[in-house]
């Protein structure tokens, strides 16, 4: 709607050029907002102000000549001016009843992608594998997930890789550990904090074994066979243990997205000769770097892209330069997404600059980096078990779900063992994964799990249990939507506000999908739970006054329930059909 609006305006902006009211060459971007008060119409627009100037006129005097300007549209009911010079669009009831149709009737309930469908790179989760997961990668995992998945709704290829690290000098530590005892290691191997932790030890206390592990990543990095096949080893129950996480949170990540710093281990003598051979490199203390001027330090010093170090060592930039010319040149990509950590924000800027200088990407494809906050405890501090360490992933999960599994035996003291389970999961899973998706990416977020398992606000309960809701009501009818007659037909205040807000889908999900912001859709789930809420208050359903009006109604809550099931889906939660 808000496209055709500014088509409209566009056309009357032509018209008044043609007569000489508008001067010719001017190309306003036409911005129009839904409007909060529905008593001032629809959709406003702020363009009568922004061209009052040139056009030598008064704001309100050119809003006048605008509207007269303005084509008739039938989803358009009338146009007013409001303030110093807004024009207020009302949107036609019975044009906005059809599009709703239109929408129940439609698989993608009427979503289509407002540009061309593109080949999109979702660079997500990435942990390193010398640890077990921990909460630092849940946001890029969740947050990345969401994305791809609208994306994907939208009718974008999209290709997830999962740039696990896997190539550190961290490894050199691992190796010598396996090597030193290949049986206790095999077992050790199961937990991967533990083994960490001996290997780190033994690391810090032993000189001896330190030079080893040194020694052992450069025969690695060399290619010798039997690092190789520890490596590889080590590799396989690391990642087996992200899977079972993906698993449990429902994450669309399999093994086949992985694609790790390791896999292009042969690329990094080419991107630096490449760089050599473009003039782009420089030798800083033995090491090859590269220098923009637009990238300083605080005092002004110049800050160096290091892509090679002074023994010759790759680093994690060089790997990033590498997998940006893979995504360019062999997966074609139109677009890649980097959920990674804002503190790697300078990072993405220099070596994004350091891709297009060196011609890594053609020169079409957007590299965008999706930085989030980080992740704190309840007491706003980083997250961290009572004793000071790293929260495994796996272990904040079964709380989630023991918590939520109380909660809803408290309310649900009837349930079967079996149900309760099922819901619990649901809950306890959504809430992690919704809190962290409802923040802006952006801010710093406080894990708390009694605001995230809360039945009141924009919380993963509220929005699960406002669907079965809606599913209860096709449940007590015994029908489901396609058996239901009629048609939609907007009368009261609270059916109108639920309507127009149910036609916004398609531009939320396109403005996730562009800013790779999926809170704007927790957002919208939320208030048009709220708006079904009072439709459901205010216009009984299946006590409707006449058979016409409830088939309205029913077809309403349908299409709330499906628009609530397919959001939800997007965020990667799971609706239940009762709770
Ligand atoms: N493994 C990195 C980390 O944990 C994240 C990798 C993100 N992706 C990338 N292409 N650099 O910090």
């Amino acid at each position: 709607m808000k496209d055709s609006i500014r088509h409209l305006i566009q056309q009357a902006l032509t018209r008044l050029t043609e007569q000489g009211v508008l001067p010719e060459g001017l190309t306003p971007a036409i911005q129009v907002e839904n409007t909060r008060d529905k008593t001032h119409g629809d959709f406003a627009s702020n363009i009568a102000m922004m061209l009052a100037k040139p056009a030598g006129l008064k704001p309100r005097e050119l809003a006048e000549k605008l509207i007269a300007a303005l084509p008739a549209d039938a989803a358009v009911s009338k146009v007013e001016i409001a303030g110093p010079g807004f024009l207020n669009f009302f949107q036609n009831s019975d044009a906005l009843a059809e599009r709703l149709e239109a929408a129940l009737a439609d698989a993608q309930l009427g979503v289509r992608k407002s540009g061309a469908a593109q080949r999109v790179v979702v660079d997500l989760s990435s942990p390193n594998l010398a640890k077990e997961m921990h909460v630092g990668h849940l946001r890029s995992t969740i947050i990345g997930d969401a994305v791809a998945r609208v994306l994907e709704f939208l009718g974008d290829t999209v290709i997830r890789q999962n740039h696990v690290g896997d190539w550190g000098t961290q490894f050199g530590m691992l190796l010598a550990y396996l090597e030193e005892n290949p049986a206790a290691a095999e077992s050790e191997l199961a937990d991967l904090e533990q083994f960490y932790r001996v290997a780190k030890k033994r690391f810090d206390d032993s000189a001896e074994f330190a030079d080893r592990a040194r020694a052992l990543v450069v025969k690695l990095q060399a290619g010798d066979a039997d690092c190789l096949r520890l490596w590889q080893r080590f590799n396989e129950v690391s990642l087996s243990h992200c899977q079972a996480v993906y698993d449990r949170l429902g994450v669309k990540l399999s093994p086949a997205d992985v694609r790790g710093e390791s896999a292009y281990n042969s690329d990094l003598p080419a991107i630096v000769s490449e760089l050599q051979a473009k003039g782009l490199l420089s030798e800083s203390e033995g090491a090859q770097c590269v220098f923009m001027d637009e990238f300083k330090n605080a005092e002004g010093n110049p800050l160096p892209v290091i892509v090679q170090k002074a023994g010759g060592g790759y680093l994690y930039a060089t790997t990033d330069l590498a997998a940006m010319r893979y995504r360019s040149q062999v997966l074609k990509a139109d677009r890649a997404l980097y959920f990674v950590d804002q503190r790697q924000a300078l990072h993405f800027q220099m070596v994004f600059e350091v891709a297009r200088r060196a011609g890594f990407v053609h020169e079409g494809m957007d590299l965008e980096h999706m930085g989030f906050g980080t992740m704190n405890g309840a007491d706003g501090r980083p997250f961290k078990t009572r004793d000071g360490g790293t929260v495994k992933l796996i272990d904040l999960l079964d709380e989630a779900e023991q918590r939520a599994y109380a909660l809803v035996k408290g309310k649900n003291p009837e349930l079967d063992e079996a149900e309760l389970r099922q819901i619990a999961r649901a809950v306890g899973i959504g809430a992690v994964k919704y809190a962290d998706l409802s923040k802006h990416r952006t801010s710093d977020y406080s894990f708390n799990f009694e605001q995230m398992l809360s039945f009141e606000g924009n919380t993963a309960p509220y929005l699960l249990y406002a669907y079965t809701r809606v599913a209860s009501v096709f449940r007590k009818l015994g029908k489901g939507v396609s058996e239901i007659g009629g048609k939609i037909d907007l009368q009261a205040e609270q059916e109108l506000a639920l309507a127009a807000k149910l036609a916004q889908f398609a531009e939320v999900l396109n403005s996730v999908a562009d800013k790779g912001v999926p809170h704007i859709l927790c957002s919208y789930l939320y208030e048009l739970a709220g708006l079904f809420s009072s439709f459901y208050e205010n216009c009984p359903i299946l006590s409707a006054e006449d058979e016409t009006v409830q088939q309205s109604r029913l077809r309403l809550a349908a299409l709330t329930g499906r628009t609530l099931q397919q959001g939800l889906e997007l965020l990667g939660l799971t609706t239940l059909e009762r709770m």
